[in-house]
């Protein structure tokens, strides 16, 4: 993964009904390592880090980078988004293309917020990169992040095999050139 392109970083916080998007702060600290050491966020993730080196290792201000966006419902954060340039992929597909991924803790699943703040970094990127497509992978098991995909509008590309499971490659592409 490398540079997401030439984009202004970190964005003015970007507001949606419920929620902001924005870059990440030190006050976000725990909220990562519980974001990184849950199983239940990792299920099909290839697993969680464990708490002790995560505690140790962890940067005051974690994942301070272009396309790492920290979801925030009422001053806490509740997730990440992240937006990354694929350099390498495993398919040719996605290479050189920018990979949407989101991580939301388990208490704020199922009240739409991972949808609302999703919808908002694609908006995001169809601004500060008009015109490029995003691609996302998943294993076909993550119930969850499929219905979420398929809301955001990706389409399937291709199904395939790896770490042991079946995997969905999605595109995205924005309906309309914006100006
Ligand atoms: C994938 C993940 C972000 C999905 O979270 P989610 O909360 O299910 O997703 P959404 O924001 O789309 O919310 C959908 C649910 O909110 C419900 N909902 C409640 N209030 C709502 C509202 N006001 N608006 C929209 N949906 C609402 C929907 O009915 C739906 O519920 P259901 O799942 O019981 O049908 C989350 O499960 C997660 O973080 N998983 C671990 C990380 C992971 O696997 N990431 C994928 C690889 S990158």
């Amino acid at each position: 993964m490398t540079e997401l392109g030439p984009v202004a970083w970190p964005p003015d916080p970007i507001r949606t009904g419920r929620l902001v998007l924005r870059g990440s702060e030190a006050r976000d600290r725990a909220a990562f390592i519980d974001l990184l050491a849950s199983p239940e966020v990792h299920t099909y993730l290839g697993g969680p880090r464990p708490r002790d080196g995560l505690e140790r290792e962890t940067p005051a201000a974690p994942e301070r980078w272009p396309g790492s966006f920290v979801v925030d419902l009422d001053g806490a954060m509740i997730g990440q988004i992240l937006l990354r340039r694929a350099t390498e992929h495993r398919r040719p597909a996605a290479v050189g293309k920018v990979d949407l991924g989101y991580l939301f803790l388990p208490q704020a699943w199922g009240f739409g917020y991972a949808a609302e703040a999703c919808a908002a970094a694609l908006d995001w990127f169809a601004d500060a990169l008009p015109g490029e497509p995003v691609v996302l992978a998943t294993q076909t098991a993550n119930t969850r992040s499929m219905r979420l995909a398929a809301k955001l509008g990706f389409t399937e590309v291709e199904r395939f095999e790896a770490w042991d499971a079946e995997q969905w490659l999605g595109m995205w592409s924005p309906l309309t050139p914006r100006d």
